[in-house]
């Protein structure tokens, strides 16, 4: 079974263009799970661009399937998780000035850091994840650290499968060695006993060959559902996401 948490980080960044109250992010939420999501994922970024606090409370208010919310390690974040109360926070990197996240969480470097907000976390009941790139030494410092899941980033494998190499001057591997990585990192997990989602620049067309890697329970994906429902609608656009991940995983080795 693979489960899809839809971000909608971006239904917020519609309605901060405007600093309106349009769209609405609980309409969005609830037709995410009516659509047949098992989750909603919201980033609450240190500028505050998209996703605003209040947002957590009201998301933690209608949200009735799991709420994840990705953050970075800092106290005040952290506090503002126990106070908001998500069912999981994903602890990410950020850098200033990003576009996006662009790169899993250094684990090893920031290992105290770390450490010290999943115990934060999980003594209040909240479950942890960390988003880090598919290395061996970051998937042992996350179990080390007590994370209960790990978030494998596919920014890597995503962006080769648009092979727009001219973004990569140092050079762009190939899909293929990207889904090795992944795979070798997601059973390297498993072995550990920590669960693996996995998420980043993921899309209809490249969500089958990582879905079908048995050791993924969870994706989050946002920008491209979100982008696909500015054409045909939010239902839709979950729907073929979820039937994608679904086509995938019964490929599954
Ligand atoms: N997982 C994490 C940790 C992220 O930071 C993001 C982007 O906010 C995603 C998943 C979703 O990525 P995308 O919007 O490209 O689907």
């Amino acid at each position: 079974m693979s489960r899809l948490n839809v971000n909608i980080d971006h239904v917020a960044t519609v309605r901060e263009a405007r600093r309106t109250i349009e769209p609405s992010l609980a309409a969005a939420a609830m037709m995410c799970e009516a659509a047949g999501a098992d989750g909603i994922t919201v980033h609450l970024r240190g500028d505050r661009r998209h996703i605003q606090d209040r947002d957590l409370y009201l998301l933690r208010d209608c949200v009735t399937t799991y709420l994840n919310v990705e953050m970075a390690t800092g106290d005040e974040m952290i506090s503002i998780a126990l106070d908001a109360r998500p069912d999981c926070v994903t602890l990410v990197e950020e850098r200033p000035g990003e576009v996006t996240t662009e790169g899993g969480l250094d684990t090893v470097a920031n290992f105290e850091a770390v450490k010290q907000a999943i115990e934060t976390l999980r003594a209040k009941g909240i479950i942890t994840s960390v988003f880090i790139d598919p290395e061996p030494s970051q998937i042992e410092a996350a179990n080390k650290a007590g994370a209960n899941q790990i978030e494998l980033s596919t920014a890597y494998y995503a962006e080769a499968t648009l092979g727009r190499a001219a973004f990569h001057p140092a050079g762009q591997r190939s899909t293929a060695h990207e889904l090795t990585r992944l795979r070798t990192a997601a059973e390297h997990a498993a072995q550990l006993g920590v669960r693996v989602a996995a998420g980043h620049g993921l899309t209809t067309r490249n969500v089958g060959a990582v879905a079908a890697i048995s050791h993924i329970t969870e994706f989050n994906i946002g920008h491209s559902i979100i982008a696909g429902a500015i054409f045909k609608g939010l239902d839709l656009s979950v729907r073929e996401m979820i039937d994608a991940i679904h086509r995938g995983r019964s490929t599954a080795k």
